[in-house]
């Protein structure tokens, strides 16, 4: 039974992230989307737009039995240990995501040596898809239906 966390700020949601999920599911038990609270951060969505979002997208995509959406705070060790998870999640588009994404992985071994981070890299389509790249576009007027689920896509443009 390996239990997994797939961390982030989901700010929002993508269909690379989208694709890390459906990925997930087919290779670990227990799998939980969980949201990074961190007041201290400006993210452009609140901590329940960005949760709401991803539950009806899992829901839209009929994946609500298979994937838990919650959120959390603090050291994400901390979390993880709490949740009994073994396993960190994390995507990995370049070699840019790389330097970042090692020492993360790197820190949270040191914290806690029991948990491991496994990268799945992006399936091509989603290479170049980012949240903050997505939501630049989408305010310069640009086309991002087709790059993020559409559940977000009606969020932004009732909020940006
Ligand atoms: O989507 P992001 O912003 O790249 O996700 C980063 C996230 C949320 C996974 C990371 O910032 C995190 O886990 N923060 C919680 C605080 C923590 O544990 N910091 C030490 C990490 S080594």
């Amino acid at each position: 039974m390996v239990k997994a966390i797939y961390p982030g700020s989901f700010d929002p949601l993508t269909n690379g992230h989208l694709d890390i999920i459906k990925r997930s599911i087919e290779i670990f038990d227990d799998f939980t989307v969980s949201v990074l609270n961190n007041p201290s951060k400006k993210n452009l969505f609140t901590l329940s737009e960005r949760v709401k979002m991803i539950k009806n997208t899992i829901k839209l995509e009929g994946l609500e039995d298979r994937v838990n959406v919650d959120s959390f705070e603090g050291l994400l060790v901390h979390y993880a240990s709490r949740k009994a998870a073994k396993v960190i999640v994390r995507g990995l588009r370049a070699m840019t995501d790389f330097e970042y994404e090692f020492q993360f992985a790197l820190m949270n071994k040191n914290l806690d040596k029991k948990l491991e981070t496994i990268f799945l890299t992006t399936s091509e389509p989603y290479s170049f898809i980012s949240s903050s790249l997505v939501v630049e576009v989408y305010r310069l007027g640009g086309n991002v239906a087709d790059k993020v689920p559409q559940p977000v896509f009606e969020c932004m443009q009732k909020t940006i």
